[in-house]
């Protein structure tokens, strides 16, 4: 993938990235490491292993629906690295997730995604943010789904949208920011298997910038809201969708 020009914005800065073994979140490690961060590469699929090799990071293997996994990947951090400046909460229960509806979804299957696409990101920062330092950020990964009928999988999202702004009022006096970014259609490898590539090209043909998202023009945004350039944004939800959604 594409990065833009270095700028080692992040030397010296120590950030986790949940659910970075693969996809878009495997871009946002690559796109910080290349920036000069630390990289703490956090997900249940151990192949975040080879990720975090690549890129000089650490690969900590977590549950991001888990207390104690959390507790344990943040202690972790902490003893290698002093301090953790940012965190993102990208894991989700994407790639092969099951196909139902709202009405007919067995209750086990719901309260598990939810355990992880909703409440992962709420647990993992309540782990994390004791050692943040101020000046640090939080991004959450929310999605256009947000906006759009996609059931269960839309509604964890809009909950992501609802904690980032309720998380911002808490965090805020620390001084840590909190942000989600709503990514469009995106070609990673989960949409690829998850997504017919029919609904895909439909969609994507609608789009006034009619291509899909690639993981770079997500970290692009990413990059942004964690550097200081962006001080006094908080609590806030930016698409990155090529014009998918119009959002009041
Ligand atoms: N690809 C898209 O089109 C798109 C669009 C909008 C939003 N998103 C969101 O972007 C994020 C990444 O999507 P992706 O396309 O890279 O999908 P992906 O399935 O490759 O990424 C999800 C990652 O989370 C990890 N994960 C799942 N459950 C976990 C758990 N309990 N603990 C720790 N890690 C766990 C997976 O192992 C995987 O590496 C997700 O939050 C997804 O909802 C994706």
């Amino acid at each position: 993938m594409t990065i833009p020009e270095k700028t080692g914005r992040f030397q010296d800065k120590t950030a986790i990235v949940t659910g970075a073994a693969g996809g878009i979140g495997e871009g946002y490690a690559r796109a910080l490491a290349a920036e000069g961060a630390t990289v703490i590469v956090a997900d249940l699929n151990e192949a975040g292993q080879a990720v975090a090799d690549d890129i000089g990071g650490t690969f900590i293997k977590v549950d991001v629906a888990d207390e104690d996994s959390a507790k344990a990947m943040a202690a972790a951090a902490v003893e290698k690295h002093g301090k953790i400046n940012y965190l993102v909460n990208n894991a989700a229960i994407y790639g092969g997730m099951k196909l139902d509806f709202l009405t007919t979804v067995p209750w086990d299957y719901y309260k598990k995604f939810m355990s992880v696409n909703l409440d992962g990101a709420l647990n993992v920062t309540r782990a994390v943010y004791k050692h943040m330092p101020r000046g640090s950020a939080i991004v959450n990964q929310s999605s256009t789904a947000a906006y759009m009928y996609s059931g269960f999988y839309g509604l964890a999202k809009v909950g992501i949208n609802g904690l980032t702004q309720q998380l911002s009022v808490e965090l805020g006096g620390q001084g840590i920011r909190i942000n989600a970014i709503a990514p469009g259609p995106t070609d990673t490898e989960a949409t690829r298997t998850s997504t017919p590539e029919a609904i895909v090209k439909d969609m994507v043909s609608k789009l006034p910038i009619a291509r899909m998202g690639t993981p770079a023009d997500m970290a692009n945004m990413l990059l942004f809201l964690l550097s200081d350039d962006a001080s006094w944004i908080t609590g806030q939800i930016f698409n990155v969708d090529g014009g998918q959604v119009f959002r009041p």
